[in-house]
């Protein structure tokens, strides 16, 4: 719809996140890439193609016990949750991180992930389905956004205490609720606004009373040397854990799309009916070398 423009200089081809094979190596690569890995990668655009050129420094190795439909749902999800998550929130164990958009793509991966970190994640979804999910990938406890008021929630599981982190997509229509929810000297994350942009009342006053922080954050927009950096960290502390006798992260998929029903797709998403990642089949599966 054009409401998330590629930064400069970017393809303007939608899709931030992709796997597949290498099928060809540039000039003064690092790292020992060969042709056929299996790899998936960060792009800032142009990933719904079936070939897409990609600097070696937001290229990683797929996890070699997920396929391409599993790999494909982890660069732009879960390097944004880890971001939010350990670069920007800072979040130490025992802190309680409430997720909103519990079963989004973001939000599954940010509850896997506050788990990772020994915090404990609490969530808000707009249905018990998705509640449900959540509390299966490690969700201490959920509430029903439409049908509960979340500020309660929190402070009954917290004691009063508050949340010390919110990661929030949501924004506009639910400020006044994240303020009363945050503890004091709590992080309030904001990296969407799904719930709209605009803030009527005593933001600021009620944030100066919580001494809460109030920090957003992009990555799309970020710089190559940034991205570099988020994937080294994310490839060391986070990768190893979706494979082998370390695996305890999955990556959800709600849904596979051939690319010819990518319309269906959208409307699917639109509808906020997906659990997880909508995952586009660009080749058809049976034409896939190692899925
Ligand atoms: N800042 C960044 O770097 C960055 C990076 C990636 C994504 N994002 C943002 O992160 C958000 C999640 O992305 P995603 O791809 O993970 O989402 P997604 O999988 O498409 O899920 C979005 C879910 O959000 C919930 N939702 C939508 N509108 C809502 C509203 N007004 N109030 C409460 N809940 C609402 C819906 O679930 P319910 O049924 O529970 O309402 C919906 O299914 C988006 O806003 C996206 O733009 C930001």
């Amino acid at each position: 719809r054009g409401l998330y423009p590629p930064p400069p200089g970017e393809s303007d081809i939608i899709g931030l996140e992709v796997a597949g094979t290498v099928d060809s190596l540039g000039p003064g690569l690092t790292k020992n890439w060969k042709l056929d890995d299996r790899v998936m990668a960060l792009l800032s655009g142009g990933g719904y193609a079936e070939y897409v050129s990609v600097p070696e420094e937001l290229l990683m190795s797929a996890p070699s016990d997920l396929t391409f439909s599993q790999a494909a749902a982890i660069p732009e999800a879960w390097l944004t949750a880890f971001q939010l998550l350990v670069f920007i929130a800072q979040v130490k164990e025992g802190e309680v991180v409430l997720v909103h958009a519990a079963a989004s793509g973001v939000g599954t991966a940010a509850i896997q992930l506050v788990r990772l970190l020994g915090a404990v994640p609490i969530v808000t979804a707009g249905s018990q389905e998705k509640l449900q999910m959540a509390e299966k990938l490690g969700a201490s406890a959920g509430f029903n956004y439409k049908k509960e008021d979340f500020v309660q929630g929190v402070h009954d599981f917290t004691a009063g205490k508050g949340a010390n982190v919110i990661l929030d997509c949501i924004g506009g229509c639910n400020w006044e609720k994240n303020v009363s929810a945050l503890a004091v000297d709590g992080r309030w994350v904001l990296y969407g606004t799904m719930g709209g942009r605009s803030v009527d009342g005593d933001l600021l006053g009620k944030l100066l009373s919580k001494r809460g922080h109030l920090l957003s954050s992009l990555l799309r927009s970020r710089s190559l040397q940034y991205k570099s950096d988020l994937v080294t960290a994310f490839s060391q502390k986070v990768l190893p854990y979706f494979s082998g006798q370390l695996a305890l992260l999955r990556p959800v998929i709600d849904s596979t799309y051939k690319l010819q029903d990518i319309q269906d797709a959208h409307r699917h998403m639109e509808a906020n009916r997906n659990m997880g990642k909508i995952v586009i089949n660009v080749i058809p599966p049976n034409e896939e070398l190692a899925d």
